[in-house]
Parts: structure tokens; sequence; C-alpha cells
């Protein structure tokens, strides 16, 4: 028998070196490298077994889908998320911290899923009686759901062939393991091996696969990065505020990457929120806003909804400004104060800046600048934005407001909010259905802020 070399991998992202690295070149994760033995290429991957059934070519036009070939899970916002239902035959990945309704989410939707399908929770963590006692607290229907215990993937795979399910869940992937790879479960090795074997043996079977990877930031186990290019689908579960999980998709060989599934947890599992501004704003008593809030509408895939974005500004105690914002990235906070800086007069390089997003949702979309610009303005005159006032605008670093996208969406959310002002790029059309104030710069926008009754 050949002997099998050692190696180093990243348990981080899976990077193979011949060597130990004391940080990963490709993900510049530190300490990540550990040895590990050659794994042995999976043969049995059903991958290998397809390619062979098909000799010649055939042309797109004569391929037959059958109906059902992309179903609904039941669990809408996951729908959503996945491009408007799961593929027959296609494997989902699933990463997220520990704690956050992974094992909660999926038991939901394969309970969903029981109704019309046959269905299989495989569970390395929890033990049959324990999946049982969560799914009785979610009051689920128990009665089509079949549980099976046992990681090892051979006997999985043979359960698999067996009972030929059309769902499987499997709890975690770092808990699989195989004979054949010498490492421990969890292991880069074991991890990628298996899945492989797994994520084969579905897609020749037809059975839709989600597979649970915890996301670990001390690196004992190698995370759901390590097969982000074997599954089709990749989702992260994120956590935004108390209570809210966002299920952002990160891959997706079957739809886009813009969705986002919003959910709320409860004692009753997670709960789809419809209407995700009234997670993301604030209700107040009375009109006025307090100074440092702005509002803005953000598009996210087929979504618009209400942001409220908070800034503070208090002076530095040892002189020179520092930016304390983890929901918008600081580069992008400290660019626009230095915007306001030289081209509003506005001085903020003896301040400190804190920034918040009500609800902890993550902003990326350049329209926000204007309304961050606007928070910040506010916060360190200390003087309120006009009531019932949204706005959204790219800045240049000339002090110029910029066309942005979907205004015509942002402005409907808005006005179906209550929200009766808008204050967008002089070249953005608005639909009329709020106030208008068109602006071309920061200044011109500052300077409408300013005329603009508070109440
Ligand atoms: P879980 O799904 O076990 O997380 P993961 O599989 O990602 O590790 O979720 C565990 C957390 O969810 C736990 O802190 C308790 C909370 N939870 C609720 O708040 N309500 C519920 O109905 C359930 C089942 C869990
Ligand atoms: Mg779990």
């Amino acid at each position: 028998m050949k002997e099998r070399s050692m190696q180093f991998v990243c348990t981080q992202c899976g990077r193979i070196e011949t060597k130990w690295l004391g940080r990963c070149p490709d993900c510049g994760s530190w300490n990540s490298f550990e040895e590990e033995l050659a794994a042995p290429s999976p043969q049995k991957s059903g991958k290998t077994a397809q390619m062979s059934t098909e000799t010649k070519p055939v042309s797109l036009s004569e391929i037959s889908v059958e109906p059902g070939f992309r179903y609904e899970t039941g669990i809408f916002e996951l729908d959503r998320v996945l491009g408007g239902g799961v593929m027959k035959g296609s494997s989902i990945l699933l990463g997220g911290e520990p704690g956050i309704g992974k094992s909660t989410l999926m038991l939901q939707m394969i309970e969903k899923c029981s109704f019309n399908r046959s269905v299989l929770y495989v569970s390395g963590e929890e033990s049959p009686s324990q999946v049982k006692l969560r799914a009785q607290r979610l009051e689920l229907s128990l009665s089509n759901i079949s549980i099976f215990c046992d990681t090892r993937i051979e006997v999985l795979v043979s359960v698999l062939q067996k009972t030929k399910p059309e769902v499987v869940v499997v709890d975690s992937l770092q808990t699989l393991s195989s004979s054949e790879v010498a490492s421990p479960a969890g292991s880069v090795n074991q991890i990628r091996f298996c899945s492989t074997e797994l994520v084969g043996v579905c897609k020749q079977m037809g059975i839709s696969l989600f597979l649970i990877g915890h996301v670990t930031k001390e690196g004992v186990l190698a995370g759901p990065k390590v097969i982000e290019h074997l599954v089709d689908t990749v989702l992260y579960f994120d956590q935004a505020g108390s209570g809210v999980r966002l299920i952002r998709s990160a891959k997706n060989r079957f739809g886009s990457v813009d969705e986002i599934g919003i959910f709320h947890m409860s004692e009753k599992g997670l709960i789809a929120v419809e209407n995700p501004s009234s997670f993301f704003i604030t209700e107040r008593e009375g009109e006025k806003t307090p100074p440092g809030i702005a509002y803005t509408a953000v598009v996210e895939g087929t979504r618009t909804f209400l942001v409220e974005i908070q800034a503070l500004t208090v002076p530095s105690k040892n002189g020179f400004s520092r930016v304390y914002s983890d929901r918008i990235d600081t580069a992008r906070v400290t660019r626009i104060a230095a915007i306001l800086e030289r081209h509003a007069q506005i001085h903020l390089n003896d301040q400190d800046i804190y920034v918040n997003v009500a609800g902890g949702m993550k902003l990326s979309e350049v329209s926000i600048e204007l309304p961050l610009a606007l928070a910040l303005w506010s916060a360190l005159q200390g003087v309120s934005l006009p009531s019932g006032l949204v706005s959204f605008g790219e800045l240049s670093l000339a002090g110029e407001v910029r066309t942005i996208g979907f205004a015509e969406k942002r402005e409907k959310a808005a006005s179906e909010l209550g929200f009766s002002r808008i204050l967008l790029p002089k070249t953005n059309h608005s639909t009329g259905k709020l106030k208008q104030y068109p602006c071309e710069t920061i200044r011109k926008a500052l300077e409408i802020c300013g005329t603009m009754k508070v109440k």
C-alpha cells in the first residue's frame, strides 16, 4: 500500500502546505495550520458515477426538467434566499456561530417539508430524545420526521441508499467521520472527504442536502469555508440585534446572492419577519426625533426597508478623533467626516465619533452616505433633523451628492411608513409620493435641512 504523506492544512479555509506556516496566505488566519495525514481521494463519489452514464453531449433543448425540480420548503424567508425554493439534488451549506439557531431553523424546515416529502434529520450533535424535546417545544408535528444519530459516513450513505429520503439535514458537518481518514472528526481532511462523499451521493440520488456548519472563532474545528466550493449554495446565519437573525447567501448556483431572510427568535423558534422596518426603526412618542438620528431606505434583494442611523459626537479626551462604528465600515465614516470638514466646514477632527444602526443591521450600500452625513451634522450641532424626513445619496470626495439606484422603491417604502419628506440626489427622479428636496451637494443638503421646520 502506498504510504500517505503528511501535510499542513489551514483549519479556517482548508489551504494545504507542505510545511507549517504561522499565518495562512489565503485567509490571513494566525496559527491555523495543523499537521494531518493527506486524505485519500473519494473514489465512490456520486460525481464520477454520474459522469459515466452520459456518453455523448446532448442539446440543452432536449433536456426535460421534471415538474417539482424546484420546490418550496415552506419557510418563506428561507425559500427567498434560496432563490425561490430548493432544487432537487442540490447541496446547501448553512453556516453560523453556535447558538444562533441553525438546528432550530432546520428542524422547523424539515417539519414543513415532511408533510409532502420523505425527510431525514441526521444529528451528531444531539441525541434523538433531545431532538424530540426540541421539536415538542417548537410544537412541531413529529409523525413524519425520521431521525438518525450516527455520523459515520459509510453508515449514513447506506441509510440514504436504503431509505431514499428527498430532504436530508446533517447537523453538523463537523461531526461527520469516515474510517478511511485517519484524522479526527472536525478536521479539514474529515470534513472535506465526508462532504464530498455526501454531496456526490445526494446529487446522484436527487436528495436535497442541508449541511449545518459551525463557524468557530477559536479554530479548534475546521469551518464551513473548507467546503464552500463543493456545495451549490452557501448560506450564513448572522445576528443583527437581540433576537433578530439574518440569513445571507454567500454563493448560490440557483439564485441571486442579494436576498436576505429575516427571522425573529422567539420561545416558539424562529419566526419570519415580514415587515423588517418595524425592527430597524425605533417608534418614538410624538414626532420629534432626537439629534443624531437620520432615516434612510435600504434595498436588500427584492425588499426595501427603512433603517435608522444613529450618530453621537463627544469632544475627544486625548486630542485626536477616533471613530467607533461596527455596523457601518469605519473607513466610510471617516471619509464622510472628512467630506463634511472640507465641503461644509463641519469640524469633527476634535471629536470622538460613535455610529450605530438601530436593530443592529450592517449597512454597506453607498446610498447611506448622505443620511450618515446628516446624522453626524445633527449630532454635532445638537439639532434634530426635520421630522418625517428620509434621505439617500452617495457622496463624492468633491462633496457632490451622486445618483443612486432604486430611488422609486425607496420612496415608496418610506411613504408606506408615513414619512412625508425626501432629500435625494438632484439627478434622481422622485415619484411625487413625498415632498421632495433635491440636492446636488452636501452643503446644499445641510442648508435645506437647516431651513426645513423641525417640528
Ligand atoms: P440552536 O438552534 O440550538 O443553535 P445552533 O444549532 O445554531 O447552535 O439555537 C439555540 C439558541 O436558540 C439557544 O440559545 C436557545 C434559543 N432558542 C430560542 O430562543 N427559542 C426556541 O424555541 C429554541 C428552540 C431555541
Ligand atoms: Mg445546533
